[in-house]
């Protein structure tokens, strides 16, 4: 039997680290990528060591312009044929968005949108020629709601969502599967970097563990399931724009966002 590859996207860290791990642990040789070169050097080692499966580094900022685009000809380069793409590198920031740099937030939206929409289509169309793969984008359930707080943020989920359903729905037939993973506050570097220490309100989220998102998103997968949500309140969160009204919802979240 050949060897199954999965490419993750942000993997030297949070819930990108714990995929990796989960897929590893199912014997796929694994392509890790991110910015950081220690750390997913780090993480080859752990993984080599633990599961003796094959594993690629590639340092590499993906809200650079053609960021998809050189690392699609890059495994090209290398003869990796990709079986299952995870798009899972994405970043926020906290704060009133016309008071955020426009060029940080740019950035944002390149990496958390343009990237990901680049690399599904190009992976996508190389897996449907193959009539087998499967794309997971990284969503969140802030793609339900709108995020006063987090704005470009939260947008930035709904349009992976989105983009993710229509997806999986065009590529039915073709033998790929696409699922949308929609965690909800999981342990990661993510609120450090996002900034959200200002926020009084996050001490009384629920963090998830990011090894039992990994473990719900490769069972997902298998299903080959549209969407997924994370955990029984996260799940109710989804819930509230289909049972109020968007005006209220956003200023329930803008008071939550505090
Ligand atoms: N944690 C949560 O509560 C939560 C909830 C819902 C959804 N999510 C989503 O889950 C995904 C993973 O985030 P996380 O929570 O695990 O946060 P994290 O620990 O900060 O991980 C983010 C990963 O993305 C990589 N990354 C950031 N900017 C990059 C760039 N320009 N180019 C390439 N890689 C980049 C980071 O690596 P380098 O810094 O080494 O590049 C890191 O590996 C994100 O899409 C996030 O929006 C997180």
């Amino acid at each position: 039997m050949t060897t199954k590859t999965v490419l993750i996207t942000g993997a030297s860290s949070g819930i990108g680290y714990a995929i990796a791990k989960r897929f590893a642990s199912e014997g796929y040789a694994v392509v890790l990528v991110a910015r950081r070169k220690e750390k997913l050097d780090a993480v080859a080692k752990e993984l080599k060591q633990k599961y003796a499966t094959p594993v690629t580094t590639i340092s590499h900022d993906l809200s650079a312009h053609n960021a998809a685009r050189t690392l699609y000809t890059k495994m090209g380069e290398l003869n990796i044929n990709v079986d299952v793409l995870v798009n899972n590198a994405g970043r926020g920031h906290y704060g009133q968005c016309i008071d955020l740099d426009v060029e940080m937030e740019e950035e944002t939206i390149a990496l958390n949108v343009t990237a990901l929409t680049s690399l599904s289509k190009l992976f996508g169309k190389a897996m449907a020629s193959r009539h087998q793969g499967h794309i997971i984008n990284i969503a969140s359930i802030a793609a339900f709601i709108p995020g006063p707080g987090m704005a470009v943020y939260n947008a930035s989920k709904a349009f992976v969502l989105s983009f993710s359903e229509a997806l999986h729905e065009e590529l039915r037939a073709s033998g790929v599967g696409v699922t949308a993973s929609c965690p909800g506050p999981t342990e990661s570097e993510f609120f450090e970097l996002a900034g959200t220490d200002k926020m009084d309100n996050l001490k009384y989220a629920q963090m998830m563990s990011a090894d039992v998102v990994a473990d719900e998103i490769y069972t997902a997968m298998i299903k080959n399931k549209s969407f997924v949500v994370h955990g029984a309140s996260n799940k109710l969160v989804t819930m509230l724009p289909r049972t109020m009204p968007r005006t209220l919802v956003a200023r329930m979240v803008k008071a939550l966002m505090k």
